[in-house]
């Protein structure tokens, strides 16, 4: 069936980093280039979100015109999405007249028909200097919670609670300082709560309205979990409406809102981006001339919506936007709403302003010298890509899959079958018909692939892509063609084992080109062959013949991929190093990342003592439970007492790649002079915490010994720090 693919839209605020890359834009690229490769009809959109209080305030703060900071990122990160190979069919901009126009006018409609809305008239904190009503960002205050001074009035970002701007005590406009009033504000409220029931059947059972809409088992379980836990919490109304100067303006509606109503009003961001999508596919359906043709893609069921996003959109995708379109009527609601979770970046967040982590731009331009770096980067984020839990890059991981997989693995089997087939047969592909046993192989290989790729599965899938070279690199040793030949030049197996090793290059060609399109298209430039297609590949497979006819003359072996770690340049290592000691260096001048927050510390001192003596009552886990807890080698570098805790050490660790804090509840039981050099094993992926006003990350791993002491578990001699235990 047709398709119409979404990337969430990014803010138009910043330059997005690897993080959002991996999350909704590298795996609906390897979809969308799947499907086009497939032969489907596919269209993927995404732009720019160009409203919200986010953007308005920092131009506010910063003196700045909303437009200057949108124009400079939308050409920014539009221009890296380009660089990255991200192959949208358009990346337009909420600013554009178009998607003005068609958020007014879906928003009228959905108001004139009645009963999707209600008027609220609530009390609103107004800044009296600047004489605007203030979005929830805009005012900091005390948290009632923990008392951290500069919560906003959404959330404390010390204590995560979510807040409503009323509850901050002793509130300040973000915009002049002064101390807000409250005002009363009329806003449109959408009915969400109406739509509950039909949504539950929708998320739980994939039906609507009765019929079965779409396969179930394709979603995602932190997904669904994510929106049956606010289902069963309870939908409640939502406005759809704010008071900012920065937006599209609400529109008069004939008997629901007048001109003086509206005035000094716009649509809420959340309810104007995802309708971004429809005006980016009005557009797309302009530019190519047949204005008419975006309707195909998005009313009476011609064709599946698939929303790919981060773990932070889901709500606003699943629930709030698809009743959205439930409401307009003839719009169809999403089949797949492929989530991904969060991508860390070597062990903590993306942070922007403790510049930790690296954004598309900045990589682009830093590995510049690195010949296939963007393919380098995609393979890296695609086999660690954050699927169903959160995933953590790592420079080491990313040499790691360069030079063990894309040059030891690919780039080696290719070179190695052209270098024979030159040696044997003049470069040209033998005529020998395949074993039938690696026939099969080859095309049960690439239907795994086909399976998963269909199913959102796209680590599993370049997973198992990788696992075809592996599966050829052992078949063509297990034949070695360079020993038959010493014995019988003539002996028929050589050509077999080379015909083998020629259709899996081929098969490689296609398979690897929706994660690295440029590998892709350089192994097909390799076998002086057209790009193969999924669609091709089967209909050959199909019909029991491989890809490349016999007597095809393949071109000259080249390198594909030079490894990074090499002991002959270091060229390429010396970039990872530069990055490297980048982040070495933020983590000397700034060991933790809450160093501004309040000194109070409502957690006892003794919490990490309880923390490190957990009740000896083992329930059964499962693999999946184990394989949550990252566990490394590490060095303690420094050891220290914490004032008024007794119990407590502050642990500088030596992970290899960072400096780590850890507090650790060994006080009583060592002296923190002789704790300098000793190794030991750390749980690094252990959330944050304050104890005693330190920040601790991660926990050091102890044994109770029989006599009531405690004894480190040492990795064995030898080993460094950084290493993975598994
Ligand atoms: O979280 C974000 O970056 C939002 N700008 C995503 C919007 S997705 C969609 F609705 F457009
Ligand atoms: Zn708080």
């Amino acid at each position: 069936m047709r398709k119409l693919v979404t990337s969430a839209l990014p803010y138009a605020n910043g330059p997005l980093h690897l993080g959002h890359l991996a999350g909704a834009y590298l795996p609906a690229d390897v979809y969308v280039r799947y499907l086009r490769s497939k032969g489907e009809d596919v269209v993927w959109v995404c732009g720019s979100d160009e409203h919200g209080a986010a953007i308005s305030m920092r131009a506010k703060t910063e003196a700045r015109t909303e437009r200057d900071i949108i124009d400079t990122y939308h050409g920014l990160n539009g221009e890296a999405f380009e660089r990255f190979g991200v192959s949208f069919d358009i990346f337009h901009r909420t600013s554009a007249p178009l998607h003005h126009e068609t958020s007014r006018e879906l928003f009228a409609q959905l108001v004139g028909q009645g009963g999707q809305f209600e008027e609220r008239t609530t009390e609103q904190y107004f800044d009296p200097e600047f004489e605007t009503f203030l979005a929830d960002r805009f005012i900091q205050g005390t948290c009632p919670n923990c008392g951290f001074t500069e919560a906003y009035g959404d959330q404390c970002e010390n204590c995560g609670r979510d807040l409503s701007p009323t509850e901050l005590i002793a509130p300040k406009s973000k915009l002049s300082g002064a101390k807000p009033v409250l005002r009363l504000t009329k806003h449109w409220y959408f009915r969400l709560d109406l739509h509950e029931a039909w949504l539950r059947h929708y998320i739980s059972d994939g039906s609507v309205d009765g019929q079965p809409h779409h396969d179930p088992t394709l979603w995602r379980n932190h997904v669904v979990g994510q929106c049956m836990s606010w289902l069963d919490a309870g939908l409640q109304p939502r406005a759809y409406t704010r008071d900012l100067d920065w937006g599209i303006q609400v529109p008069t509606v004939p008997g629901h809102i007048t001109a003086e109503e509206a005035a000094g009003k716009v649509l809420y961001v959340w309810f104007d981006a995802p309708i971004g999508y429809i005006s980016a596919t009005k557009q797309w359906a302009l530019d190519r001339g047949e204005p008419d043709l975006w309707e195909q893609y998005w009313k009476h069921g011609e064709a599946e919506l698939i929303h790919f996003i981060g773990k932070d959109n889901i709500v606003f995708h699943c629930l709030t936007f698809q009743a959205t379109l439930k409401a307009l009527g003839d719009y169809n609601v999403a089949s797949y709403v492929p989530a991904n979770q969060f991508l860390n970046f070597e062990g903590d967040k993306f942070s922007k302003s403790r510049g930790w982590g690296i954004t598309m731009d900045e990589y682009l331009a830093e590995f510049a010298e690195l010949p296939n770096h963007v393919d380098a980067m995609r393979y890296a984020l695609l086999r660690n890509a954050p699927e169903n839990r959160d995933a953590d890059f790592r420079w080491d991981d990313f040499v790691g899959f360069h030079d063990k997989e894309l040059a030891d693995k690919l780039g080696n089997f290719v070179n190695r079958t052209l270098v024979l087939v030159h040696k044997f047969f003049e470069g040209r592909v033998p005529a020998a018909s395949l074993p039938h046993n690696a026939f099969l192989e080859l095309s049960s290989r690439f239907k795994e692939v086909d399976a998963q790729l269909a199913r959102f599965n796209f680590k599993d899938a370049l997973a198992s892509t990788i696992g075809l070279i592996d599966w050829a690199n052992a078949d063509l040793q297990a034949r070695a063609p360079w020993t038959l030949a010493k014995a019988d030049p003539d002996d028929p197996a050589i050509a077999e084992a080379l015909a083998v090793a020629c259709q899996a290059v081929a098969l490689a060609s296609a398979l690897f080109a929706p994660f690295v399109p440029e590998t892709g298209t350089r192994i097909s430039g390799l076998l002086a062959a057209p790009a193969f297609t999924f669609a091709q590949v089967e209909a050959s497979l199909a019909a029991g013949e491989s890809l490349l006819s016999a007597g095809h003359p393949l071109g000259q072996p080249t390198i594909l991929f030079a490894k990074i770690q090499d002991r002959k340049d270091d060229t390429r290592m010396a970039l990872v190093q530069t990055q490297k000691e980048k982040l070495r260096a933020i983590l000397m001048a700034a060991p933790t990342t809450h160093d501004s927050l309040p000194a109070a510390d409502p957690v006892p001192d003794d919490a990490e003592a309880t923390a490190l003596s957990p009740a000896i009552e083992p329930e059964m886990i499962q693999y999946e439970d184990f394989a949550k807890l990252e566990l490394r080698t590490g060095r303690i570098l420094s050891a220290e007492a914490i004032p008024k805790a007794d119990k407590l050490l502050k642990l500088g660790i030596d992970l290899g790649t960072e400096l780590r804090t850890v507090v650790s509840g060994i006080a009583l039981h060592f002296d923190p002079v002789k704790l300098v050099g000793q190794d030991v094993l750390v749980l690094t992926n252990l959330a944050p915490r304050k104890l005693r006003g330190v920040e601790s990350r991660g926990m050091i791993l102890m044994a109770d010994t029989p006599e009531g002491g405690l004894a480190f578990i040492a990795p064995p001699a030898g080993s460094t720090p950084g290493m993975r235990v598994s």
